[in-house]
This record gives structure tokens, C-alpha cells and sequence, in this order.
């Protein structure tokens, strides 16, 4: 007899439909924008799915060589804001989601510079995030991702220390070498606890000098899908 599936299971399951939902809203000539991390795999592979069986043609732009990597395997065709300033839909995850707001947090996975563009040129980008990652402040389990140069990194963090992150330090990877974006920077994760005003702090990060983008997204989510064990929610503005 089948073990019945754990909430976990069922929420896993859940955010797999999300993406493929969101895979549905492609239409053919449509630019879409492929965003990082596990959540978005499946929307990638659910997209290369629709263009190998469907014969559904459309053009990606992907927020990391990672999401490229998988895109290429799966044959969909390519492009870059070279060739198009505009994308029509843009697809990604979360890491922290303020409950029943389009605010949020991203970039633990790295991206978080590409990502920011690709959804500033998005006229249309969806959020899927399953109910763990719902916080009532953000900040309270993830920390916030900043990009810098690494050209005066240190410059950097001692002001984002000053705004209160607690001993930001360059991120590393998990054989303990410096990380490196795609981009070529570095990523500060800052760790400020819960935040009391996320436009304030977006503010005052923003003007420091050596930092290129924060992984708050206050203004860019046209629409979340929150997986639960029992559905898929929808918030929208
Ligand atoms: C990458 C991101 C990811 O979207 C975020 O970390 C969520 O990842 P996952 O879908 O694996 O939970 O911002 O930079």
C-alpha cells in the first residue's frame, strides 16, 4: 500500500504544477524570460517540453548560464536584450514572499542581478513560491543577497554593516572559494532580521557606492503562485 504523501510531498508536487501552469501562458513568438533555481527548472523543462512535443516556438532569455545550460539541452531557441529590450513573460522563484504582498526577496541562488532585469523588462513576471517561503516581515529567514563589485568590497560592506546587516561577509561557495556571479561580482548575503521598512533599507542599500543590485524586489512581481499542500493561490495586484 502507498504511504499517503507528506505535507511537504504535496507542496513539492504542488509548485512542479505551479510551473507548469506558468509554462502555459507562453504563446507561440512570445520572449520569455527563464529565471534561476529549482522552481524555475521546472518551468524550463516543462517549456522544453511544450517546444519538442507541442512544436510551440518562442524565444528565451535566460537569468543565468545554469537556466541557459538547461534551455540549450532542451533545444529551445535563445535570444538577448541585444536583439529585444522587451520580454513578454518572465518566470522565476523566491525566496522569501511578504505574505499577501507582491513584495519579496531573491538571489540565494546567485542570480539575482540578471533577474532583476529580466523582470524590470518583463511585462508580465510570475512569482512561484510554495507557503514555507511566506514571511509576515521579510528578512526573518532569509538574508538579504547584495551584488558588489569586488573592487572595494570591504567599502561596502562596512556601510551595509552600518544599516545593520550582522558581519556581512562575501558569499562562498560550498568548497569554500569565493562565489562568483555571472556577472563576474560578489554577492554579500546580509543577514538584518526581520525589516521594519523594506523601502527604506532598499533606499539606503541602493546608495552605496560598490553596490549594483539587492535581491529586494519591491515593485517588479506582477503576479505570486503560492503552492500549498491543498492548491495553488494566486495574488495579483
Ligand atoms: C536565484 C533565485 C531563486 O529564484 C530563489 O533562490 C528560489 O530558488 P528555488 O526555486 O530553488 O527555491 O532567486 O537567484
Amino acid at each position: 500500500m502507498n504511504t499517503p504523501a507528506t505535507a511537504d510531498e504535496l507542496r513539492a508536487q504542488r509548485k512542479q504544477e505551479a510551473a507548469r501552469h506558468a509554462a502555459s501562458f507562453v504563446e507561440p513568438g512570445m520572449v520569455v524570460g527563464l529565471g534561476t533555481g529549482s522552481t524555475s527548472a521546472f518551468f524550463i523543462d516543462e517549456l522544453g517540453r511544450r517546444w519538442n512535443r507541442e512544436g510551440l516556438r518562442f524565444k528565451g532569455i535566460p537569468t543565468s548560464e545554469r537556466s541557459a545550460q538547461q534551455a540549450r539541452e532542451l533545444g529551445i531557441e535563445l535570444t538577448d536584450f541585444s536583439e529585444q529590450t522587451r520580454i513578454d513573460l518572465a518566470v522565476d522563484g523566491a525566496d522569501e514572499v511578504l505574505r499577501g504582498r507582491l513584495t519579496l526577496i531573491k538571489g540565494l541562488g546567485g542570480a539575482l542581478l540578471r533577474e532583476k532585469i529580466v523582470a524590470h523588462a518583463a511585462d508580465r513576471f510570475v512569482v512561484i513560491v510554495d507557503d514555507k517561503k511566506l514571511v509576515d516581515k521579510l528578512g526573518t529567514t532569509a538574508p538579504v543577497p547584495i551584488e558588489v563589485t569586488p573592487f572595494g568590497w570591504e567599502c561596502a560592506a562596512e556601510r551595509l554593516g552600518r544599516l545593520g546587516a550582522r558581519a556581512p561577509k562575501p558569499r562562498m561557495d560550498r568548497n569554500g572559494q569565493l562565489y562568483v556571479t555571472d556577472g563576474g561580482n560578489m554577492i554579500i548575503d546580509c543577514h538584518f532580521g526581520p525589516i521594519e521598512d523594506p523601502l527604506y533599507l532598499f533606499t539606503e542599500i541602493a546608495k552605496i557606492v560598490g553596490v549594483i543590485e539587492s535581491g529586494m524586489f519591491l515593485d517588479d512581481v506582477s503576479e505570486v503562485l503560492v503552492a500549498t499542500e491543498h492548491g495553488i493561490d494566486r495574488l495579483t495586484a
